[in-house]
């Protein structure tokens, strides 16, 4: 079976990834692949990140791969915390940190609308490919859920009632940024190797 390095540590994405992408490619993250490095985020928009992410696993290894880079986009914080989504409280506890600050900020604030947006990077056969995919939402008044990851307790996507972390990998699969990108990325293989 092909293989793809999926450039990251955070095992919530590969689970995600993998619930997404079948048959065809195998997917491996970082560390099943044995490199043990945390990649720098260092740029100010997400494909730069992304793109930075796949480009380094593709110098040091030659494999194909791809990296994706998340933002939640908050519309009356001007699309805060987006690319600085990962360290928007410079606290310990990264998760629940953000979020708090995520709340905080919103308190008193009626528009609460906000987008989830990813780009992910790909590099197949030394060529890079971009994806994106974006879920429109509310941010909620105060955390529900105890399932995902990040913001997903704060989160409810347009259509439901409930936030991310209060669904199944697969309902949040119905909604959701990551799967909408990968959704492209997997049409594309598909268009470029035959559907299995
Ligand atoms: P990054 O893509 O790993 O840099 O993620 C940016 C930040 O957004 C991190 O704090 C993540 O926890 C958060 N994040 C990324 N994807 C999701 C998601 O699907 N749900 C909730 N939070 C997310």
């Amino acid at each position: 079976m092909n293989k793809l390095i999926f450039a990251t540590n955070n095992r919530h994405k590969v689970d995600e990834v993998r619930s997404v992408l079948q048959n065809s490619f195998q997917i491996l993250s970082l560390e099943e692949a044995g490199i043990l490095i945390d990649i720098e985020e260092p740029h100010d928009t997400l494909q730069a990140n992304a793109s930075e992410k796949s480009r380094t696993i593709h110098q040091l290894t030659g494999k194909n791969c791809f990296s994706e880079d998340t933002g939640l986009e908050v519309d009356a914080l001007q699309g805060e915390p987006g690319v600085k989504s990962a360290r928007y409280a410079a606290g310990e506890n990264e998760f629940a940190d953000n979020t708090e600050k995520l709340l905080f900020k919103l308190k008193n604030i009626n528009n609460r609308k906000a987008r989830f947006r990813t780009v992910i990077s790909m590099i197949l056969d030394d060529q890079e490919y971009l994806f994106e995919g974006i879920c429109t939402g509310q941010i909620a008044h105060e955390k529900s859920g105890t399932k995902g990851f990040g913001y997903d307790p704060v989160f409810i996507p347009d259509g439901s009632q409930v936030s991310f972390a209060e669904m199944s990998l697969e309902e949040k699969n119905r909604f959701s940024h990551r799967k909408k990108a990968m959704q492209q990325l997997i049409d594309f293989l598909n268009e470029k190797y035959g559907k299995n």
